[in-house]
């Protein structure tokens, strides 16, 4: 998690939270809550029928207990028959053996909604995120994204099964014990309903005022999280400047002030903990002695008396349950506005109608096309461009000329504000999304490969492609033998992103993973970074295999790479300095392909 990122959201989450009275927040906080709920927790009500039963048998043992306890009381006092007390000590065995064997199934079948539900939200956010296009994910970064889909997501999973249950569960608890309180005596009842009534008003305004303390650690937490990333993430250039020390000295700085939030945080749980319990204290403790008066004017048995304290002892549980599904709710209010707000975001590349591309090589077509990554930043301005199918391209330009920035109109990352993109004379927006990708194969300047075998590398995870037609690949562009001196073949485990490869080899397998996906149209982005010789030549046969039969365009940083150029784009400040075919641009002189030429064979040369 980046902090720069997580701070914000954190903070906006605790703005949200705090914002309106208690009621209000309840009152969105549950709207919410039912919207979610109908989507993910409708094709589970059996279950969720299932754990409601459960719970109610289990509200059954726990008001039954006592009941059975009070009338044994009463026949042992009285001298009541062995057979019938033996019964009964039986019965209260076996309410208790069923009480625990319920919570079993209770904590079975609550994870399993609950989780069920969850990663069919998981699922659903993360096919949104792959959905959502390179501007939103430029602007935002990866920690921020997991803390979505997964942060907010397991803060929803308790609340999310068992609220409603709970709510329901506790309230009859309550009313269940109050009802024993009335049957014995209504004095009691009364007592006990305006002490249960009490607590709940306590607690519920305690909790409102520890809301933003917590809301505080929980920022407090997201900045340590963040700067413990950075942290790792730049391990490498802090190790190497020696500021090993510095880091740590802000690392304690950091969790200092970490510990105060906290620890104020942790006291008004404490305090609202030890309100609870003084509160039920002294409400057993006037209702004990309400009973033992009671008791003394003969009103009552000593097994009532027993009814009496054990009832009142059992509303304490539930009350605080209640008073924590309440503070459940107001915190998942964040985090389902936040899964909520990220749902609803909209790619601004919406998905063409579907058009259909023409088969065989693809003709590319730039017109007019105008782009920028920023409103008033133009990146690319007024560029057109044609290239015939099955004809390559070179591309070449300083750095930041946009040569990258070009190749990614092409994939529709981002749609240009003026102009069009065609390919085979269709225009890139009214064919389908995956229908254009599936015809375009892409080697990107900083190849992502990924912690899994070289197969599973060069597949996409997607099993269904033989080792033959994986083999038949490597061998077509040459990279069998650079394979073969790796023990395992394709079983060879790649490190995390891809460790253990130089830049040249990670291409050189991008190559083969486009080979794979069989291409009309090829879009190679040339590392920048220089090549040793021999995977320099390795990269460049696999290069010129894979072009073969397609349309290609190569964005070239080696003079060795434009050969397979039939035509040359010269990109200056994201305008076309110069297009034409590569030979005879190369023979004129006074062109600006034939100086970079002149300065790269120095640059070679010296
Ligand atoms: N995702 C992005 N968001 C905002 N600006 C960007 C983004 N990507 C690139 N740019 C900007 O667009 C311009 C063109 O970048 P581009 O990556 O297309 O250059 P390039 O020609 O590929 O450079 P290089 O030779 O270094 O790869 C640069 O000014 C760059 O800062
Ligand atoms: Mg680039």
């Amino acid at each position: 998690m980046d902090q720069k990122s997580a701070t914000p959201t954190s903070h906006e989450s605790a703005q949200r939270a705090e914002s309106g009275s208690v009621l209000q927040r309840w009152l969105r906080a549950l709207n919410r809550y039912w919207r979610l709920l109908a989507r993910y927790l409708r094709p589970q009500w059996p279950w969720m029928g299932l754990l409601a039963v459960i719970l109610g048998g289990s509200i059954g043992a726990q008001v039954a207990m006592p009941l059975v306890a009070s009338r044994f009381i009463d026949q042992a006092t009285s001298g009541g028959s062995p057979r019938a007390l033996v019964l009964l000590a039986l019965l209260s065995m076996a309410l208790a053996l069923a009480g625990q064997g319920m919570a079993v199934a209770e904590a079975y079948v609550a994870e399993r909604v609950s989780w069920t539900a969850t990663n069919a939200l998981r699922a659903d956010l993360i096919a949104h995120l792959l959905r959502l296009d390179a501007t939103f994910h430029t602007s935002h970064t990866p920690g921020e994204l997991i803390e979505r889909v997964d942060g907010d997501v397991a803060t929803l999973a308790r609340f999310f099964s068992r609220f409603v249950v709970y709510v329901l569960g506790n309230g009859v608890l309550i009313a269940g014990a109050l009802g024993l309180l009335y049957h014995v005596d209504w004095r009691v009842g009364l007592l006990m309903s305006v002490f249960v009534a009490l607590a709940l008003a306590a607690m519920l305004r305690i909790h409102a005022a520890a809301t933003p303390a917590w809301a505080a650690d929980r920022q407090a937490s997201a900045g340590f999280y963040g700067f413990l990333g950075e942290y790792l993430a730049g391990l490498e250039d802090i190790r190497a400047s020696g500021a090993g020390a510095f880091a740590l000295r802000r690392c304690a700085e950091v969790m200092r002030s970490w510990l105060a939030v906290t620890r104020r945080a942790q006291m008004w749980g404490y305090g609202m903990i030890a309100t609870s319990e003084g509160l039920f204290g002294i409400g057993a403790a006037s209702a004990f002695a309400l009973s033992a008066l009671l008791f003394k004017a003969g009103a009552l048995t000593i097994g009532a008396v027993y009814l009496i304290f054990q009832s009142a002892e059992m509303l304490r549980q539930p009350t605080e349950q209640l008073r924590r599904e309440a503070q459940d709710l107001q915190q998942a209010d964040a985090s389902m506005g936040r899964v909520e707000e990220l749902l609803a975001m909209k790619p601004r590349v919406a998905d063409g109608p579907g058009a259909a591309l023409p088969p065989g090589p693809l003709a590319v077509e730039l017109d007019g096309v105008s782009f920028g990554y920023a409103e008033g930043v133009p990146v690319l301005r007024d560029i057109s461009v044609r290239l015939e199918p099955g004809r390559t391209l070179g591309i070449v330009g300083r750095t930041g000329s946009g040569k990258t920035t070009l190749t990614r109109l092409l994939l529709r990352f981002y749609d240009p504000q003026a102009g069009a993109v065609r390919l085979g004379g269709v225009d890139l927006r009214t064919v389908r999304l995956a229908a254009a990708r599936g015809r375009i194969g892409l080697v990107t300047q900083d190849v992502r490969l990924f912690h899994a075998s070289v197969r599973d590398n060069l597949t996409l995870f997607d099993d269904s492609v033989p080792d033959e037609r994986i083999n038949a690949a490597l061998d077509t562009l040459g990279l069998t033998d650079w394979l073969r001196e790796s023990s395992r073949g394709l079983d060879t485990p790649l490190g995390p992103e891809g460790a253990g490869l130089s830049a040249g080899q990670a291409q050189a397998l991008a190559c083969a993973r486009v080979l794979l996906r069989d291409p009309d149209l090829v879009i190679l982005d040339e590392a920048s970074s220089r090549l040793d010789p021999a995977t320099d030549r390795m990269v460049h046969t696999a290069l010129g295999r894979l072009l073969e039969g397609r349309t290609g365009i190569i964005v070239a940083h080696r003079l060795a790479t434009l050969a397979y150029a039939d035509d040359i784009l010269v990109l200056e400040d994201g305008r076309v300095r110069e297009y034409g075919p590569r030979l005879a641009l190369a023979a004129n002189s006074a062109s600006r392909f034939a100086e970079l030429l002149r300065v790269a064979a120095e640059e070679v040369i010296a």
